[in-house]
């Protein structure tokens, strides 16, 4: 089956990117020319997704400004014959249609992912985190490969999953894997945020997800945690306990998730893509090798 509606949820407050964040989005942030949410929407789009909703908050309404057509932006860059820079910012090239609602209060992962319930309908659906990109420029097509498993397997969940290292299992969701953790296997348990030592695995819940409907059910019984957020990892664990197929799909090397959700990660990420851009990027090796002889001079 192919998938063709996603949610992204950006309701979030971005705490650990303040003060960048506190009257931008994190999703607006750039790495190297785009802001985080467009690499999304453009992986989502070449993965045949035709219709996102965005789950949105207050202070995000640059998203929506993003996406929207801007007539007199586009008159401007035609006269000035820009066509190029025309091409980049014409999201109706993307042939996916823009939906918004809002999280009114911040309840969790699990309580925005709810807000699209109306919007999935009967049909099984992605769930993609808008500070999270795949793959280097967002060339992935492991939502596509995610699919292609949900299908297969007649999973009721699959979920990208890569490794971390131990010591920062408590920055993510964990799953448990039935068996071994190689390419596709199902998954038993999932913790959200786990200590170390208290971590099942070192495979991380990595920001894309395939769930049936029946996941809307499952986040309705989830209770809340102790800041009072409804966890989805809490609800995905219900689907285990009840028998369901919930699958993951660890992601290759090539693949990899950029992380956009803290600063070191940030920064990793923006250097990375700034470094890939095919105009600025030798020049920009250049600056980064001058640099650091500086540093290793000095240090
Ligand atoms: C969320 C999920 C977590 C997942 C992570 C990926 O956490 O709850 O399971 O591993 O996204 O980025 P958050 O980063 O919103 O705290």
């Amino acid at each position: 089956m192919v998938i063709k509606s996603a949610v992204v949820p950006v309701a979030g407050y971005g705490t650990r990117l303040l003060p960048a964040t506190k009257s931008q989005p994190k999703e607006m942030l750039p790495v190297a020319r785009k802001p985080i949410v467009q690499y999304v929407v453009e992986e989502l789009v070449s993965n045949g997704i035709e219709r996102i909703l965005f789950i949105t908050g207050r202070g995000k309404n640059s998203i929506e400004n993003h996406f929207d057509h801007d007539p007199e932006l586009f008159r401007m860059l035609a006269e000035g014959k820009k066509q190029d820079l025309l091409q980049e910012v014409d999201f109706e090239r993307l042939k996916t249609n823009f939906f918004y609602t809002r999280q009114r209060l911040q309840k969790g992962l699990g309580d925005a992912v709810l807000c699209g319930e109306n919007f999935a309908g009967e049909a099984p659906f992605l769930v993609a985190l808008g500070d999270s990109i795949l793959g280097l420029n967002a060339l992935s097509r492991a939502v596509a490969h995610m699919a292609e498993v949900y299908d297969d397997r007649h999973a009721s969940c699959v979920i990208a999953v890569e490794e971390v290292p131990r010591g920062q299992t408590r920055h993510y969701g964990i799953v448990q894997p039935e068996k071994s953790g190689d390419g596709v296997f199902r998954v038993v348990n999932l913790v959200e945020k786990p200590r170390p030592e208290d971590a099942p695995s070192n495979l991380a819940i990595a920001g894309r997800y395939i769930f049936s409907p029946v996941i809307f059910d499952m986040i309705r019984r989830v209770k809340p945690d102790a800041r009072g957020e409804i966890q989805l990892t809490d609800a995905i664990q219900l689907l285990c306990d009840e028998g369901r197929r919930v699958v993951a799909v660890k992601l290759s090397s090539e693949e990899r998730r950029y992380d956009i959700g803290n600063f070191p990660s940030y920064f990793e990420s923006f250097v990375e893509f700034a470094l890939a851009d095919p105009e600025y990027g030798p020049g920009f090796r250049r600056a980064l090798e001058r640099l650091l002889g500086k540093s290793a001079a000095t240090a």
